[in-house]
């Protein structure tokens, strides 16, 4: 089955049942998070309801009293008084309301949203960050927080509104002509049917532009974020990038002409129906006033009421529509929250670090499955059709075993790609094996609790990022207190950055970047590297983590660190990975991977008297230094 067709199989109707659940889901976690928004919201729907009535009410009495021989004007001021009245102070509650209130609470309640957001974002597994629709439907519920919530308040504060004014106007209306009262019904009911095919376009649309959407802000990203600026300008990307970025928007314009068209088409037709549902009875009435069975003012009264029935049945219509709509999208907000990590913290808080040991451990990055109650049935369905099964990644890590003991410098060595990232994930338990199992001083990792495992277990990522932050904070990884400086200050000058720090007029108060100050300061390369791994320095790791520490310093640097690291951690663990077989001369153990396979294993020494694939690298890489030098 294609892609497409899956993607339309899945967007089914969703049952009134589940419509309802999701808004009135989204109501009560508005109402858990500021309550009193939703007694406003109830109170905005009454009083609209009873302003738009007694408005209704007072008209209708104002006309009829002109059939009254004996009518005053003193009487027909009074009724006029009242609706002005009313109609005043109902302008003057919307206006607090929603330019006042509504502003404020909103940014008060997106910001719990969001808040809630990112805290769940942080416990969501890094394979998510790596399957693409998981991703995308987590960064629409991210989008979709912003208004969808005040949309259904609105929404509901509205229909409270339409709900008291129709009872009254038909209560109204019964009086004047139960024909009259049918049609307005037919004509509402042919609307709200018009009104549910315009959303599903819309719907369909959005969905066939979301990947289009996702393209157009990546490169928008691209464009302004400062880590692509140098590769911009020197190379020949931006026209790759723009390429990419006409294409999505040709796409969407595509799509957006497709909907266009459609909902021109049913606006037309809407027109039309509207305009009989609102004329026909008129002339009903009209043949009334002929005939004599009805009077001017009465005349007038009824076509007050049929208008405003009409407008109120309309818009009724239209937010009872919204509600699937809205509905959708909690959807993707619920399933988003409902996501349970498969990476869960054990429970024992691990002892110091004895040994680490490997067994047949196999990974591959498969991309995360939903759990879904359909899913099954499409699985059953798929392979009844005989769809081609997707294909199976490679494994990144194939069997590997090994065990690192208290005290080792072991460093691990290999060509692009071999695995050895993804090992430091691993032991990170960022990712848990697919096969196999890592030990900890011979338990499985699982059984430890995550923050105390990564409170032993210290990183320094190959493609580690400096935070918008000072420089304490960034060594830190949090806001720095008076005593954790002199722990930042050793750390720092342990990863050879002392001298850097010194010509900084701000020290370790220096913000990095210039994200959020002018007087922030970009480093170099080499200089965030070495901030990176201060990280190691500033706690107490049992096992140090170190995957390409020095690939941007420089030989001195280099040299000044790999000793600085051996002598701050001599009664460590440490793993290198590096591609300088200088570094990985100084470790006790050398493990050679390949192709996600532990290859070779041994001293400097034992592993070029084996004369294997090692050597083979060592030689090549000391001919091409001799040549460069
Ligand atoms: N997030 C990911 N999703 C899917 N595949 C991945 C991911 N990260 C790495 N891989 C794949 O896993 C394999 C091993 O990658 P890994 O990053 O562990 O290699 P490496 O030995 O660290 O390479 P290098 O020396 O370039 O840093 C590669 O084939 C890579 O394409
Ligand atoms: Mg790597």
């Amino acid at each position: 089955m294609k892609t497409d067709e899956k993607e339309k199989k899945k967007e089914k109707k969703i049952p009134l049942g589940r419509t309802l659940y999701c808004n009135f889901l989204m109501l009560s976690k508005i109402a858990r998070m500021t309550p009193q928004y939703i007694v406003f919201m109830v109170i905005v729907g009454l009083v609209g309801g009873a302003a738009n009535s007694l408005e209704t009410i007072f008209t209708y009495m104002l006309f009829n009293a002109l059939d009254e021989p004996d009518v005053t004007f003193g009487r027909m001021a009074g009724y006029l008084g009242v609706i002005l009245a009313v109609n005043f102070l109902i302008g003057l509650f919307y206006a607090w309301y929603y330019e006042y209130y509504q502003t404020v609470t909103d940014k008060k309640l997106q910001h719990r949203m969001h808040e809630e957001l990112f805290r769940h974002a942080l416990t969501m597994d890094l394979a998510c960050y790596d399957d693409p629709k998981f991703y995308n439907d987590y960064v629409w519920a991210m989008d979709e927080s912003k208004g969808r919530a005040v949309q259904v308040l609105d929404d509901t504060a509205r229909m409270i509104r339409y709900l008291i004014t129709i009872s009254t106007l038909i209560t109204l209306m019964m009086r004047v002509d139960v024909l009259v009262g049918s049609l307005l019904f037919v004509g509402a009911a042919a609307d709200a049917v018009l009104w549910e095919v315009g959303n599903r376009f819309n719907f369909k649309k959005n969905e066939r532009t979301k990947p289009l959407h996702r393209k157009n802000s990546y490169v928008n990203r691209v464009y302004h974020l400062a880590d692509f600026a140098k590769e911009l300008r020197v190379s020949r990307a931006g026209e790759n990038l723009e390429k990419i970025y006409s294409e999505s928007v040709n796409g969407i314009v595509e799509a957006e002409v497709w909907n266009g068209k459609l909902r021109y088409g049913l606006d037309l037709l809407t027109e039309v129906i509207d305009e009989a549902a609102r004329f026909l009875p008129v002339v009903l009435l009209l043949f009334k006033l002929y005939d004599g069975t009805a009077q001017l003012g009465a005349f007038v009264a009824s076509i007050n009421i049929i208008w405003n029935l009409n407008w109120s049945m309309y818009d009724l219509a239209k937010n009872l529509l919204r509600m699937p709509e809205n509905a959708r999208y909690v959807e993707k907000y619920l399933k988003f929250m409902s996501y349970r990590p498969t990476i869960v913290s054990g429970e024992i808080e691990p002892g110091p670090l004895e040994t680490i040991e490997m067994k047949n451990v196999t990974f591959s990055y498969s991309p995360i499955e939903p759990e879904e109650p359909t899913k099954k049935e499409e699985k059953a369905e798929a392979e009844k059709e005989g769809e081609e099964k997707p294909e199976v990644p490679k494994n990144s890590l194939e069997d590997v075993s090994l065990t690192i003991r208290r005290g080792e410098k072991v460093a691990i060595v290999g060509y692009n790609g071999a695995g050895k990232t993804t090992l430091t994930k691993l032991l990170m338990r960022l990712y848990d094996p697919t096969e196999g199992e890592i030990l900890y001083n011979g338990r499985n990792l699982k059984e430890y609790g995550i923050p105390g495992l990564r409170a032993k277990i210290g990183t320094v990522f190959q493609d580690y990022r400096i935070f918008a932050a000072t420089v304490a904070e960034n060594v830190l990884g949090r806001e720095c207190a008076e005593e954790d400086r002199e722990t930042v200050a050793d750390a720092l000058t342990k990863a050879t950055f002392a001298d850097r720090l010194a010509e900084m007029e701000e020290g370790m108060d220096t913000p990095l970047t210039k994200e959020f100050s002018d007087d922030g300061v970009n480093l170099s390369g080499g200089e965030a590297q070495k901030v990176a791994i201060a990280r190691i320095f500033a706690r107490p790791y049992d096992l140090i983590v170190m995957d390409e520490p020095s690939s941007a310093l420089d030989p001195a640097a280099e040299y000044e660190l790999n000793h600085t690291i051996l002598a701050y951690a001599k009664d460590k663990t440490v793993v290198f990975i590096s591609h300088r077989l200088s570094t990985t001369r100084m470790a006790d153990r050398i493990l050679m991977f390949a192709d996600g396979r532990l290859i070779e294993e041994g001293s400097h020494e034992e592993l070029m008297r084996m004369n294997g694939k090692y050597a083979e690298m060592f030689r090549l890489q000391a001919e091409k230094y001799r040549e460069s030098a």
